[in-house]
Formats: C-alpha cells, structure tokens, sequence
C-alpha cells in the first residue's frame, strides 16, 4: 500500500516523465532480474528494455499490490536481511513509466546486466555433496516433496560456515531445507516427505529458495557436522508440465575454529489444530517466557495451505512489543527463512508469542479440500501445522542449559496432556 500520509513527499521523489534507462532499468535489475534472467525460476527474463516495455503495465499492477518481488513480512522496513521489498518511491516510479507509455531514455545510460555466473558465489567448495542420480518430477500432479539422505564421508569433525545449495534445474524447484543428521535411524535414499523430515535431525542448516544465494551460519555459531554424518534435503518440486529432472549439489564450506556461541531453537508451536469445515477465522496460540536473555537472530515459520497469517512478537519485561513476524497473507510456496537485519536483544523474563490465523472456508484460494472439510494437526499436505521457531543466542552462553531445561519443560507440557494439563490460555 502507498503511504497517503507520505504523498506529496512521495511526488516530488517520483521522476515526472520516468525514462528505462536511468529510472527504471535500476530498479529492475537490482530487485527482479536476480529471478527473471534466463536459466532461473521466473517465467520471463527482465534484464532489457524490450523485456520490460512489453509488460510495463503489467509490472506496475504486480508491484503495486506488491505480488512482486516476492516478500511475505510486512512489519518493519529493514527489519530482515535480504529484504526484498520495493520503496513506495520505486513502486510509484514503475506505475508513472507505464503511465507514460515506457520510453526509453538514453540506452548509453542504462546500467550493465549484473553477470549472472553458474560457479559457486563463495568460491570453491571445501565439499561438494551431490544427489547421486537425477530425480524425476513428474509432468502432471501435485506438487512433489521428496526428502533425499545423502553420506557426507567427512573424515572428522567439521564446523560448518556456509553452504550453497544448487538445483541442476531451476525452474522446477520451488524451495530445499537442509539438515544434518548423526542418527543410526534408517532411512531410505529419497523419500517422499511434507510437513516434517520424518526424523528428529542433528542440526537445521537453513534453507533454499529461488533468488536466494548462499547461506551462512551466524557469526562465531558456525554448525558442529560430526563424523559419520548425513546430509537430508527436503525439496518441494513444481510440475511444470513436462517431465523433468533435476540432479541438485550442495556446496559445503568448513572452518577449523570451533564455534563459541550456539544457536538455540526456541519454537513456539501448538498441535491443538482441529478446524472446523468452514471455519474462516481459527486462531492458534502459543508462548514461552524467556528464562535468560538472548539475542533473537532470526525466525522460521511453518504453516500449510489452509493458514492465511500469522503474527510473532515479543514483549518485554518493560511492556514493550517487537515484531518478530508479521505475514498477512501467508503463501507456502514463498516459504523463507527470515534474519533480522539486527540481533534483537530480548532480556531475561520477555514473553514470546504467536498466533496463527486459518481460513477453512471455500472462500480460501489455496484451502487443499473442495468442498472444505475438517482439518487436524498433522503433517500432510491436507493437515495443518504452527510453528514459529526463533532463532536465539543467549547473550551469556552458560546459561544455554537452563534455555534448554525451559524448552524441553514446555515440549513435555504440550505432550503430556494425560498427566500433567495446563490451563487453556484465556482469549487476548
Ligand atoms: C525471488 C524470485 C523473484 C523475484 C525477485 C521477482 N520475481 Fe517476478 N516472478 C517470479 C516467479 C517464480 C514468477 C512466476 C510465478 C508467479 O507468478 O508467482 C514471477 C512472475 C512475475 C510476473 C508475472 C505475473 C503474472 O501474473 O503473470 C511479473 C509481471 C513479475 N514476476 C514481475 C516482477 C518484477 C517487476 C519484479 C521486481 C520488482 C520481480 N518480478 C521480482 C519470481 C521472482
């Protein structure tokens, strides 16, 4: 939405008779080309004048309602790092271009096509882990989640600092989420996999989607990959109507200096899920009241199809509200993982907190059932699921046990029901 308050201001920012070359080519270049150039995910490329006149009008009504570039927070501006957010400026520069009838300006001006090279961005890496054979995505169907377990052979233990997930096919897919695991728990080289990996892995490294580089571990919290480990990829795969393969890598990046700081998993989640058929407003709720003082680094959330937003935020001791994420209209197929431009520091004694709202009504686009039916927690693409897990690290680090002891105090809550109940949390 265009800031009203902030309109004349917004005019005299906004070129009157906004030219490709040195008004619009920059924005498009730094903010979409990244997907649409050819070889990646989007459709079409946006990399030249000719690409861009063809659908100004069309560019304009995407960023507009901000379908484009794909962003799912609002909240705060430069709350994350790697936003990809459009300024109201840029937004009412592409809607006057398209006004205007698109011309071009000066071609000398327009500023090089960043060079979009196939190499690994961080050089080469210290190890590579490939899927051994190609997989198959069918033409037609569902969407396809397939979990992939493959052997590291490290010869010792490594701290990880970064990795690079490549798909061999673009276009077909959607996002990765990486793991390590250490367990002896049998599983099959690829297996298909929705809600969950199907087991408790040693360590999240973080995940994948289009337009998205690199990833690398929080400074000094590098991840402690042990000997014997394997590395499992659960990657969501788009039909695109022709068969199609893809044969992804991973690139690894080591350091030799074991981390100091440890990123803790603090995951607000509930399994009391069971909407009704036709229920369009059902909220799920859940909090945990920080036993030490940490520094939230980043936020996952996870949800399926029939969920339409959701809303993190923390309280502090002082009364205070942060927002830790706000997506208003929640698409999983944009899943992200979000890192705070800034660590929030979130003393002793502050209250995390979700809630989850679910629209399982016809009116819901992306609801997986038609008619509606009754939906429960679970895994599958046709359950539902709430998880908001903030990334922390504690600001004193021998205090992570009594984090942990915290946790794993709330986790036995949430399951014990039969013996231990806690009282329902009155509506806010
Ligand atoms: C992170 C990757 C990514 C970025 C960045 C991105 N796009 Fe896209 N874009 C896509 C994908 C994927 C599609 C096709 C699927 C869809 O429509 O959601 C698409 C589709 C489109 C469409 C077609 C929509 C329609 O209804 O047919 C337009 C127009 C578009 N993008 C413009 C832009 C513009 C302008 C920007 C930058 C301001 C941008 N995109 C940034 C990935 C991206």
């Amino acid at each position: 939405m265009i800031d009203l308050l902030a309109f004349p201001l917004l005019l005299a920012a906004v070129p009157r008779a906004p030219v490709y070359s040195t008004d619009v080519a920059p924005i498009l270049l730094q903010n979409c080309a990244g997907c649409h150039h050819a070889g990646e995910v989007a459709p079409f490329p946006l990399t030249t004048y000719e690409d861009a006149k063809k659908r100004a009008k069309l560019i304009a009504e995407v960023t507009r309602t901000r379908y484009m570039p794909p962003w799912q927070p609002s909240g705060p501006p430069h709350h994350y790092a790697g936003e990809r957010r459009l300024s109201d400026v840029q937004i009412a520069t592409l809607a006057k271009w398209a006004e205007v009838g698109a011309p071009e300006g000066n071609p000398a001006k327009t500023p090089p096509v960043p060079a979009y090279s196939d190499g690994w961005k961080l050089g080469p890496p210290d190890l590579t882990v490939a899927l051994p054979k190609p997989f198959t995505i069918p033409a037609e169907g569902g969407d396809v989640y397939e979990c992939f377990t493959v052997p590291m052979n490290l010869a010792k233990t490594r701290y990880l600092r970064a990795f690079e997930f490549r798909p061999s096919n673009r276009k077909a897919v959607h996002h990765a989420i990486l793991f390590t695991d250490h367990s002896r728990v049998k599983l099959d080289a690829s297996y298909p996999c929705f809600g969950t990996i199907g087991t408790l892995p040693s360590a999240g490294l973080g995940g994948w989607s289009p337009g998205n580089g690199p990833t690398r571990m929080y400074e000094d919290a590098e991840i402690t990959v042990e000997q014997g480990s394997r590395l499992i990829a659960q990657v969501h795969y788009h039909p695109s109507g022709k068969e199609e393969q893809d044969q992804w890598q991973v690139g690894l990046y080591f350091t030799d200096k074991a981390p100091s700081k440890h990123v803790a998993d603090v995951g607000l989640s509930s399994k009391l899920i069971d909407i009704p058929a036709g229920e369009a407003h059902y909220v799920v709720r859940d909090h945990f009241v920080l036993p030490i003082a940490v520094y939230a680094v980043g936020v996952i959330p996870h949800a399926h199809y029939v969920c339409r937003g959701m809303h993190g935020w923390a309280t502090l001791p002082d009364g205070r509200k942060i927002d830790l994420l706000t997506i208003k209209d929640w698409n999983f197929s944009w899943q992200d993982q979000y890192r705070y431009s800034k660590p929030i520091l979130l003393p002793e004694d502050t209250r995390v907190e979700m809630e989850f709202v679910y629209d399982n009504s016809d009116a819901n686009p992306r609801n997986p059932h038609r008619p509606a039916q009754r939906v429960t927690w679970g895994a599958g693409v046709e359950d539902e699921m709430a998880g908001l897990h903030i990334q922390a690290i504690p600001v004193h680090m021998e205090e992570l046990s009594e984090l942990g002891k915290a946790l794993w105090g709330k986790v036995m809550r949430s399951v014990g029901g039969s013996f231990y109940r806690l009282p329902a949390t009155p509506p806010q």
